[in-house]
């Protein structure tokens, strides 16, 4: 019966994810931009300067303490020279689900804000991790930014298209003080980050964000990709060692064992990489008041 149950949910928030615009077209063609070699930074200028709205947030953002900039960025091209296409793909989705999901209707479980926090902490973190990591393993910064950002937007989904589950997994998961992933597969059948992939299908999401979508509570069995989507699953981790969570005393999700061997992360880089999570809240509460 549970089972019948789930099926029929995952199917009526799988139409509901259907339903749902595709992504705005700058930060669709955004993406295209982002993964043509051929492209040029006047190319994502341009597309940007179409969206006076996106223009004027990312322009703020680049200017604002959130990146710390020593001089002005006063124009779309620098700020995309300066700052690099990937994060300018990152802002561009961030400010489309923003504005697609504004967290109205999401029912009293779900903290808007507080989820975007944990969202704009781990993107600052899997950044981090994907600096430290340059030695011995390639993996770009800014695309560990946007993949940190977008880890969790199945629950995003959750909140919207069934805010009552999504309460009720909450319920759950404080009374049996399990991680939330648990208490979604208890409740629903189903987790955010099997949302998360068919949210990522349904965007045209490249294969990275989407794998790291999907495996990053279970880094170990991605099948492609598995060095972003470890980075992810660290960062995510961090952030809860570091109370940037959904709410006060969350469980956390269980850490794949190897992820810090396999990430070359050592007790000390754990504990800055901690520290670095608590003092970034400040910024991302920044970045979401301006981006959101
Ligand atoms: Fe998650
Ligand atoms: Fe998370």
């Amino acid at each position: 019966m549970t089972a019948v149950r789930g099926e029929e949910r995952y199917r009526r928030i799988v139409e509901s994810i259907d339903r749902l615009p595709s992504l705005p077209a700058v930060a669709g063609r955004l993406i295209d931009v982002v993964n043509s070699p051929d492209s040029s930074a006047d190319d994502a200028a341009e597309l940007i300067e179409k969206d006076p709205a996106l223009t004027s947030k990312l322009l703020r953002l680049a200017n604002s303490a959130f990146y710390g900039m020593p001089r002005t960025i006063s124009s779309v091209s620098s700020a995309v020279v300066i700052l690099g296409f990937n994060t300018i793909r990152s802002v561009a989705l961030s400010a489309s689900i923003m504005k697609m999901f504004p967290g109205k209707g999401a029912g009293a479980a779900f903290d808007h804000a507080r989820f975007w926090r944990h969202s704009i902490v781990s993107a600052m973190i899997a950044r981090s991790i994907a600096r430290r990591l340059f030695n011995f393993m390639m993996i770009d910064p800014e695309s560990a930014f946007c993949a940190g950002i977008l880890h969790d937007i199945g629950r995003l989904i959750f909140a919207q298209f069934a805010p009552e589950d999504c309460g009720s997994a909450c319920e759950y998961a404080k009374a049996n003080s399990v991680p939330l992933v648990d208490a979604e597969s208890a409740v629903m059948g189903i987790t955010h980050a099997r949302i998360g992939s068919i949210l990522a299908d349904k965007w045209a999401l490249p294969p990275d964000l989407e794998s790291a979508l999907v495996f990053h509570h279970d880094p170990g069995h991605a099948p492609s990709g598995k060095e972003l989507v470890s980075v992810v699953h660290l960062a995510d981790t961090v952030c809860h060692a570091a109370s940037v969570d959904l709410w006060e005393g969350e469980a956390a999700p269980r850490p794949w064992d190897g992820v810090r061997e396999y990430l070359r992360i050592g007790d000390d880089d754990y504990a800055a990489l901690q520290e670095e999570a608590a003092k970034s809240i400040e910024r991302s509460d920044e970045f979401f008041s301006i981006i959101g």
